[in-house]
């Protein structure tokens, strides 16, 4: 097994929009109910942004509190990571919004695409870098706007996501006994782009009137066959992670799974043998926000007292792509 990535989870920050959809919201324009939504899903309410409002407006505010909560200032930063599937626009980079707004300077700063796992990704980016020694302090930065991208006409997707941004600064330590990425895993398999993806709007099927007569631009699920392999990768991860660090279930103090469905969370925990305060869930309230339910979770888990210095947390997510990814910190 590679070596134990020294570095601490220095702070973290979340931030949503006020707007909530409740699913009588839905109930009210299409046809489903709130019973149908909580029972299949177990979302009962979702955030979603108002004019003025974007996936930089939420990232920037996200990461303020994480570096106040780090107890650092923004000048400390010295590198911006923004995991989304939602960017500001195709470039210049959501990063680089957000470097402007916190007022830091030249810090280099980029965007990471692997839509609901993006933020696994860029954190063990982060992690990386900082093993690399070039840097102290790094903001990563998990920002979605899903309301921009989903078809409110279509009733299997609109009712599962919302909107938010979760952010942890992650800080150098001189090593790896204390706090550190004790075991790490990401993969890519290209079979998701007929299941789960926004077909227009890029270099493959640019803006076209067909494009928008068509609602191309608009995310597409075939949501039972990603249902399947969610619940899969979900067991599968945290199996073999308990397997290669050899560490038991109850050695775990949280798993904060990527926010998809009640259910397949669920399942994943009875099949784990997990008791149900060891596996983190916020779905109900927040819905689906890809990238940013895993940080939104880890902020949460860290603000509520629901993990502490020393704890085992595992982080886990499956989205489009397919992409998956996982990270065991000790805290
Ligand atoms: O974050 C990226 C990863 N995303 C996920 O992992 C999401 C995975 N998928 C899911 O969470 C679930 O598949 C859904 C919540 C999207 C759907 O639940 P399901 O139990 O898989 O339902 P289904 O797609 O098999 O549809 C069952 C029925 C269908 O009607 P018929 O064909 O049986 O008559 C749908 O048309 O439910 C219908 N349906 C709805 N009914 C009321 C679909 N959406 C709705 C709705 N309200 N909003």
């Amino acid at each position: 097994m590679p070596e134990p990535l020294g570095l601490r989870i220095a702070g973290t920050g979340r931030a949503v929009p006020e707007r909530v959809l409740t699913n009588q919201y839905f109930a009210e324009r299409m046809d489903t109910t709130d019973d149908w939504i909580r029972t299949r899903t177990g979302i009962i309410e979702r955030r979603v942004v108002s004019e003025g409002e974007s996936t930089a407006t939420l990232a920037t505010a996200a990461a303020q509190e994480a570096i106040s909560d780090a107890g650092l200032v923004a000048k400390d930063i010295g590198l911006i990571i923004v995991a989304t599937a939602t960017p500001e626009c195709f470039f210049p980079s959501t990063a680089c919004f957000v470097q402007d707004a916190l007022g830091v300077g030249p810090t280099p700063a980029f965007d990471l695409s692997a839509a609901c796992s993006g933020w696994i990704y860029a954190f063990l980016t982060g992690a990386h870098m900082l093993q690399s020694g070039h840097f102290r302090n790094i903001l990563v930065i998990g920002a979605e706007t899903m309301s921009r991208i989903v078809d409110y006409e279509d009733r299997a997707t609109c009712i599962l996501f919302g909107d938010g941004a979760g952010a942890a600064v992650l800080s150098a330590t001189p090593d790896t006994s204390g706090p550190c990425v004790l075991h790490q895993e990401l993969a890519a398999n290209f079979s998701g782009m007929s299941l789960l993806s926004i077909p227009a709007g890029g270099s493959r099927l640019p803006a076209s009137h067909m494009t928008i007569d068509e609602r191309l631009h608009y995310l597409k699920m075939q949501g039972r066959e990603v249902y399947k392999l969610a619940v899969k990768k979900n067991f599968e991860m945290v199996d073999s992670t308990l397997a290669q660090a050899g560490i038991s279930a109850e050695d775990i103090a949280v798993v904060i799974p990527h926010q998809s469905n009640l259910r397949i969370v669920e399942s994943a925990r009875q099949r784990l043998g997990l008791a149900p305060e060891q596996m983190f869930t916020n779905i109900h309230k927040y819905g689906n926000t890809s990238s940013a339910s895993v940080p939104m979770g880890l902020d949460e888990c860290r603000k509520t007292g629901r993990v502490k210095s020393g704890d085992l947390v595992l982080m886990v997510a499956f989205g489009a792509g397919f992409t998956w990814g996982s990270a065991l910190v000790r805290l």
